[in-house]
C-alpha cells in the first residue's frame, strides 16, 4: 500500500472553483467560434468535420480533445453542440461505473445528440468495452441472464457523437483512442490571445483594465484562459477594495505578489516543484514518482497541472533518466547554476 500523503493546502490559483466562481465562469464561457479565441488549427479541423457531417446529413464523427486543464475542452464541446444544433449530454469517466450506466444514457439519446465524456481516461474496462460497439456500429450488446442460459441481445442506438476530453491522452487505451475520427490537441495560448480573452471578460464584468496591466496579466497566466480569468477576478477584488475599481499597474503588481505569482507566471506550487528538484535532487535527473512523493502530491497532479507549462517555458526537461531542471530554472529561482549546466545559457 502506498503511504497516504499528507496534503498541504492547495494554492489559490489552481484549486477547484468555488460555486460563485463557477457561476461567473459559466457566464464568461465562450458561446461561439467567434468568441473562442485562438487554437486556430483545432477550430479549423472541427469546422471542417462539422461542415462535412452537415453536408452528408450524418452525425458528426467522434471527437477527442486533449491538453492541459483550463484550455477550453469543455467550452469547445458545447460550441460543437451549438454548431450541430444538437443536445449535449454531459457525463464523465468516473461517473460511469457500470455497463448499465452507459446503457441507460445511450438508449436515451436522440439522433444527432452529443455525449460529452469528461476525463475519459478514467473509464473502467467494462464500461469502455460497452462503448466500442456503440461508437463503431451504434449498437449496444446487452447480456441477459446468467451462466449457461445467458444470451447477448444487440440493441440499435440512434446515431450520436461522443466528444471525449482528457488531460492525459497517454492513459487512454488504443482501442478507444482509435475509435475517434478526430483527435485534437489544445496547446497553451499566446499572450496575445490571452489579452484578447481578458479584454472580452473585462467588458462583460464591466471593469476597466489598462493596457499595461492587461499585457502583464496575459503574460503571467501560464498560457491558460482559466488562470487568466481567475487572476482577473482576484485582481478585480483588490481594485475594488483598495483602489478606485480600475486595474492599474500598481494594483496588478500588488495582487499578483499577494497571490505569489511571479513574473513568469509561476505560483508557489510551481516554484516548490522546481525548488524540490534543485535542492533535494541536485537538479535531477530524478524520477517523477520520487519528486511527487517529496512534494506529497499525486503523480497525476504533477504531470497534468504543474509540468506542462514548466516544460513549455524551458525550465524542465523530461529525459529517460528522469526530470532535469534547466539552467534557466536555476537562474529564475536565484540558485547558483551548476557548472555542467552553465553552457546551456549560451546555447
Ligand atoms: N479559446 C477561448 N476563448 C475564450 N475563453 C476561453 C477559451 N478557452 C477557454 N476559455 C475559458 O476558460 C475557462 C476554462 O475553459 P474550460 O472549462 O473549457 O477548460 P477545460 O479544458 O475543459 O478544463 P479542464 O481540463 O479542467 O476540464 C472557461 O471559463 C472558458 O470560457
Ligand atoms: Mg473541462
Amino acid at each position: 500500500m502506498a503511504k497516504q500523503a499528507v496534503k498541504e493546502p492547495k494554492d489559490p490559483i489552481q484549486e477547484a472553483l468555488t460555486p460563485e466562481e463557477e457561476k461567473l465562469f459559466t457566464s464568461l464561457r465562450a458561446q461561439s467560434w467567434k468568441e473562442f479565441q485562438g487554437q486556430e488549427s483545432v477550430k479549423e479541423t472541427l469546422r471542417i468535420a462539422i461542415a462535412a457531417a452537415k453536408k452528408r446529413k450524418e452525425s458528426l464523427e467522434h471527437i477527442l480533445l486533449y491538453g492541459p486543464p483550463g484550455l477550453g475542452k469543455t467550452t469547445l464541446a458545447h460550441i460543437i453542440g451549438k454548431e450541430m444544433n444538437a443536445n449535449v449530454r454531459v457525463t464523465s469517466g468516473p461517473a460511469l461505473e457500470r455497463a448499465g450506466d452507459v446503457a441507460s444514457i445511450l438508449t436515451n439519446l436522440e439522433p444527432g445528440d452529443i455525449l460529452f465524456i469528461d476525463e475519459i481516461h478514467r473509464l473502467n474496462k467494462v464500461v469502455e468495452e460497452t462503448l466500442y460497439p456503440a461508437m463503431e456500429d451504434y449498437a449496444l450488446d446487452i447480456v441477459i441472464g446468467k451462466g449457461p442460459s445467458a444470451r447477448t441481445l444487440r440493441l440499435d442506438l440512434p446515431q450520436f457523437t461522443i466528444v471525449g476530453a482528457t488531460t492525459r491522452i497517454g492513459l487512454l487505451s488504443s482501442p478507444i483512442r482509435d475509435r475517434f475520427g478526430v483527435v485534437s490537441r489544445l496547446s497553451f495560448y499566446t499572450p496575445a490571445d490571452l489579452q484578447h480573452i481578458l479584454e472580452k471578460a473585462a467588458q462583460k464584468l464591466v471593469i476597466t483594465i489598462h493596457e499595461g496591466p492587461k499585457k502583464e496579466l496575459a503574460k503571467r497566466s501560464r498560457g491558460t484562459p482559466r488562470i487568466a480569468l481567475r487572476l482577473l477576478k482576484r485582481v478585480r477584488d483588490v481594485a475594488q477594495v483598495e483602489g478606485d475599481g480600475s486595474i492599474t499597474d500598481d494594483i496588478l503588481n500588488r495582487s499578483l505578489s499577494m497571490l505569489e505569482v511571479d513574473d513568469m507566471g509561476l505560483d508557489a506550487s510551481d516554484r516548490r516543484f522546481l525548488t524540490t528538484i534543485i535542492d533535494k535532487f541536485n537538479g535531477g535527473p530524478v524520477g517523477i514518482e520520487t519528486v511527487a512523493a517529496a512534494l506529497s502530491e499525486d503523480i497525476g497532479t504533477v504531470e497534468d497541472v504543474l509540468e506542462p507549462y514548466i516544460m513549455q517555458i524551458g525550465f524542465l526537461k523530461r529525459t529517460p533518466r528522469g526530470r532535469i531542471a534547466t539552467a534557466q530554472a536555476f537562474k529564475h529561482l536565484g540558485k547558483p547554476i551548476p557548472k555542467k549546466l552553465q553552457e546551456e545559457l549560451f546555447t
